[in-house]
This record gives C-alpha cells, sequence and structure tokens, in this order.
C-alpha cells in the first residue's frame, strides 16, 4: 500500500532534500507543500511527487495539504511567529488523522534554561507531545550550507568569512546526513518517541571552516572575528529585525563559549553510512566559494 508523506517547507534547505530522497523510494507518495508553486515548480518534475500550496498562518490553506497524509517531516521557518505557525499545522494534522509528525528542531532544544531558538523549539516539541500523535524530534547541530546561504558573498567577493564566533568549534552537518535521517524515520519503524541529536563527524573553528575552503577551493578565505557590537551594527544596517538580531548573536555566544561542539554518531547509526566532512561538502559545492 502507498502511503502519503507531507513534507512542509518543502522549498527550503532541508525541505527539498528530503523530498528528492524520498521520491527515489517506490511505495511513497511525496506532497511537497511550498509556500509558493512557482517556487516549487522543480519539485513537481521528481517522481512521485505532488504540489501543494500551504500558508501556515492561515489554517484553511492548510486543508488540502493534510487531507489523506499518513506521516508529515514538519519544518517551520525561522519566524517570530513559529510557535504559533507550528501549532496550526499540528491542529490540522490531528484533524486529518495524520499516524506520525517527524519534527526539524534544533540541537540544545532540550537545554534550560537554553537559548530563545531552542526555546521555540521545545515549545511546538511539548505542543507536539500533547496532541497524542506519534513523535519523532530531530535536533541538527548548524548547517553546512549555512555558508552556502549566509557566508558566500563575502568569501567569493572578499575572501573573508565574518562572524562573532571566536575559537569556539562547531560541529556542523550537511543537510542532506539531515534529510537521510528523516527519510530513515519516515519510512522505517521504532522511531516513535524518540529524539534524535545530529551532528556531523568533527567539531571545526570557523579558522578551521575558512582554512577547509581555501585548501579545497585553493582561493585564500580569512576568518575575521567580528564584535559582537559591530556584528550588531551589521545586522542594523541590512535591517535584520532586533528579535532576529538577538536571538542569532545568542546563538554566536554559544559557539563562542564551545558549547556547539559536541558530536553525536546519529547519522551514521540511523542510516548506516558516515556523515559528510566539511572537506566533502566543500568539494562538492565548489561553485558557492568560488
Ligand atoms: N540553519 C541552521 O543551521 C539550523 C540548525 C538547526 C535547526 N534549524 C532549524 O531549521 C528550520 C529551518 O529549516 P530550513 O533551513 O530548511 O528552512 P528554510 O530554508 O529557511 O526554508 C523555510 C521553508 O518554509 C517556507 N515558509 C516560510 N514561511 C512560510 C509560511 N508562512 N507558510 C508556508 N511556508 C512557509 C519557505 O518557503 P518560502 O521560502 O517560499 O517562503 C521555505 O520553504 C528552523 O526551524 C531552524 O530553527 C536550522
Amino acid at each position: 500500500m502507498h502511503q502519503t508523506i507531507l513534507v512542509t517547507g518543502a522549498t527550503g534547505t532541508v525541505g527539498r532534500e528530503v523530498v528528492k530522497q524520498l521520491s527515489m523510494l517506490d511505495g511513497i507518495r511525496v506532497r511537497a507543500g511550498v509556500h509558493s508553486l512557482i517556487k516549487g515548480e522543480n519539485l513537481r518534475r521528481l517522481p512521485g511527487v505532488e504540489v501543494v500550496e500551504m500558508e501556515f498562518t492561515d489554517p484553511e490553506s492548510l486543508h488540502a495539504a493534510f487531507t489523506h497524509a499518513d506521516k508529515v517531516f514538519m519544518v517551520t521557518p525561522f519566524a517570530q511567529d513559529q510557535t504559533e505557525m507550528a501549532r496550526t499545522l499540528v491542529d490540522e494534522a490531528r484533524k486529518a488523522g495524520v499516524k506520525h509528525i517527524v519534527k526539524l528542531s534544533a540541537l540544545g532544544a532540550g537545554e534550560e534554561p537554553g537559548i530563545q531558538l531552542g526555546r521555540w523549539h521545545r515549545e511546538i516539541e511539548r505542543y507536539i507531545e500533547q496532541s497524542g500523535i506519534p513523535y519523532t524530534f530531530l535536533r541538527p547541530a548548524s548547517f553546512m550550507q549555512n555558508f552556502d546561504n549566509y557566508n558566500s558573498e563575502t568569501i567569493k567577493q572578499e575572501g573573508k568569512i565574518y562572524m562573532p564566533c571566536g575559537d569556539g568549534k562547531v560541529s556542523y552537518i550537511d543537510t542532506r546526513d539531515i534529510a537521510a535521517v528523516a527519510v530513515e524515520v519516515l519510512t522505517g519503524t521504532g522511531h516513535e518517541g524518540q529524539v534524535y541529536d545530529l551532528t556531523g563527524p568533527e567539531a571545526l573553528s570557523v579558522d578551521e571552516v575558512a582554512d577547509t575552503i581555501s585548501l579545497v577551493t585553493g582561493k585564500p578565505v580569512l576568518f575575521v572575528d567580528v564584535p559582537e557590537e559591530n556584528a550588531r551594527a551589521a545586522m542594523q544596517q541590512q535591517h535584520v529585525p532586533d528579535w532576529m538580531a538577538d536571538a542569532l548573536l545568542e546563538l554566536y555566544s554559544v559557539h563562542r563559549a564551545g558549547y556547539s561542539s559536541g558530536v553525536t554518531s546519529r547519522v551514521e547509526e540511523l542510516t548506516g553510512r558516515k556523515p559528510h566532512s566539511f572537506r566533502q561538502f566543500v568539494k562538492e559545492h565548489k561553485d558557492c566559494f568560488v
């Protein structure tokens, strides 16, 4: 029997990879939940994938996406009202009789008092726990893809990575490995009620990240450790809202203090494959940096 898996945030960094990997499997109908049908056009070309429009702030727009969905891979965006959005999604999942929610959370979401980013995720996790729907929480470390999404411009133009992280090490993970775990959890058995902390194979400082990019691409890249007040001023100049700047600077302070350097073996245990190293990631994404 075919099962239908809804992926929310399906055009995002993790969601699109989950859709891609699920589309390679037989017996799965993949429903890609997208914010805009135009952005979701590429996903429609994948085998077994249907694309549906979703607006997380509008419950009425969610009905079609959840109808007859057996399982959901749930991504909510980095937004100030993300917990409200998530509650709306969980309510719709319950109405539709969804049998399993796999939620993309964040490493450290279980820490008390933790940081704001983690507290938002934990609030959503609690709402899912109380919904009665079987769940699995994936708590990944920071994504390797952040260096492509947020730093590639200064790397390409100036050969520099500006971040307020000092020499704190972070166990960056490739989002392809998060997706591989998500696919295993969504299609395998025995994952209900589990919480998985997911990291890459090693912890690196941003200085080591810059060295790796230099070594692999042949282009010299330097890390510039930015004082927190300068980072805030730069964000203000780019019209980053205060709530977002506060949350990001708090995250960077945790990185700086070395609290994000723990490495787990979960990816290999769950997928049977070693997670991608940062070196492999750069090799396969050279265009983002040169
Ligand atoms: N980045 C990291 O290092 C990191 C680490 C750990 C955990 N996380 C967590 O990962 C999650 C983000 O995942 P990601 O990076 O894959 O996301 P992303 O690339 O930012 O994508 C977010 C997705 O949600 C969609 N979306 C945004 N607002 C929406 C709305 N109102 N209605 C419907 N769809 C909407 C976006 O579509 P449009 O683009 O079309 O709006 C996009 O498809 C966050 O919860 C974050 O805390 C991130």
